[in-house]
């Protein structure tokens, strides 16, 4: 328009309708997300699961189940009738968790012991161990669970830690939380896929992955891989009956978080874990509890430097 020309009243009237047109439409896309966000929201945490563990295959892999998030998924899918691989360190805590499941259940459990946070010249064949475990099994379910926490600034991340410092620590924690995640399921994937009946992977990341967090740097790096890792495979496996999904757990009263106590945003394991397994087989990716699904969406809403900021201040 050129200095000193004036709108005619048709040209005032064509750009108040185009105004009106452009809002009616951005508060139709707002009500629309909003509406599909609470029917999604209903639909993943509110609603049981529609999978059948068992039309997969009758055994599952769990990493890290003799205590916290990955006891209380073996237990969960053990009620279900799927016999358990369980995997951790140490064979007496293993033992004792697989002779529980036995017992209560009345399904069969197998136990691998292995350090997932160690890689040096025994790596090879402690997951070969894992391979051949599940060479004649038919595995319906994977649960990477296994993980280690590091907290606090990245420099004394590890110093109260009693067995490890920032030179063994930060091998530690990205072996165990990442490289085990990866090697895991290239060990027990292709038996799923052998089986052809289909499968689910599982892997734990954390609400810690969803937002920028300072003073938890490595532990929250390390959980996107988890989740990045998830949404890849999910595509690539697309259409093969083989599903992926991240779960990322705000806090849960377990070990890692030095057992906190419960209350109405932190579920005991047991807790977290039965709601977990009813989120499976909808969205590749969940909090895995209805209340944390609640923190998830106001976290992944608000401005990331925001959250960032509070969270460093906190
Ligand atoms: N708790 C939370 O608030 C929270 C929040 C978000 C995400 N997560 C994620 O959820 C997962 C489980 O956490 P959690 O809180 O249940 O942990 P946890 O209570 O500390 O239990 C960890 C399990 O993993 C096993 N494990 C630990 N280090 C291992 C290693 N190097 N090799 C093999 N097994 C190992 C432990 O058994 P052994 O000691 O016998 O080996 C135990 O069974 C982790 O991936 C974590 O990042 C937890």
């Amino acid at each position: 328009m050129e200095k000193g020309e004036v709108f005619t009243m048709d040209e005032n009237c064509n750009y108040v309708k185009m105004f009106s047109a452009i809002g009616i439409l951005s508060l139709l896309y707002i009500a629309i997300r909003l509406v599909y966000g609470i029917w999604s929201y209903f639909i993943i945490y509110l609603t049981p699961t529609k999978l059948n563990f068992n039309s997969f295959g009758s055994w599952a892999v769990v990493t890290g189940s003799t205590d916290g998030i990955g006891k209380g998924i073996a237990y969960e899918l053990a009620k279900r009738k799927m016999n358990i691989l369980l995997i951790s360190r140490n064979s007496e805590k293993l033992k004792t968790v697989s002779t529980e499941i036995e017992q209560k259940f009345d399904v069969k459990t197998k136990i691998v012991a292995l350090d997932l946070s160690v890689v040096d010249d025994t790596t090879e064949a402690n997951y070969s161990k894992i391979a051949n475990v599940v060479e004649n099994l038919d595995i319906a379910v994977l649960v990477n669970n296994a993980g280690l926490g590091a907290n606090g600034e990245f420099l004394n991340a590890f110093s109260k830690s009693k067995d490890s410092d920032i030179k063994t620590g930060i091998p530690k924690l990205i072996y165990c939380n990442d490289y085990a995640m990866a090697m895991v399921t290239a060990m027990v994937l292709p038996q799923m896929q052998a089986n052809g009946k289909g499968g689910i992977v599982v892997n734990l990341s954390s609400l810690a992955a969803s937002v920028t967090m300072p003073k938890h740097a490595l532990y929250s790096a390390s959980k996107r891989f988890n989740d990045t890792f998830t949404k890849a495979m999910n595509e690539e496996y697309n259409g093969s009956g083989i599903l992926f999904q991240s779960i990322l757990p705000g806090v849960v009263s377990t070990n890692m978080t030095s057992n906190s106590k419960t209350s109405f945003l932190v579920p005991s394991y047991e807790e977290f874990a039965s709601h977990t397994i009813d989120t499976l087989g909808k969205n590749v990716m969940s909090a895995g509890y209805y209340r944390h699904g609640l923190l998830h969406i106001l976290l992944t809403m608000l401005p990331e430097p925001l959250v960032s900021r509070a969270l460093m201040k906190r």
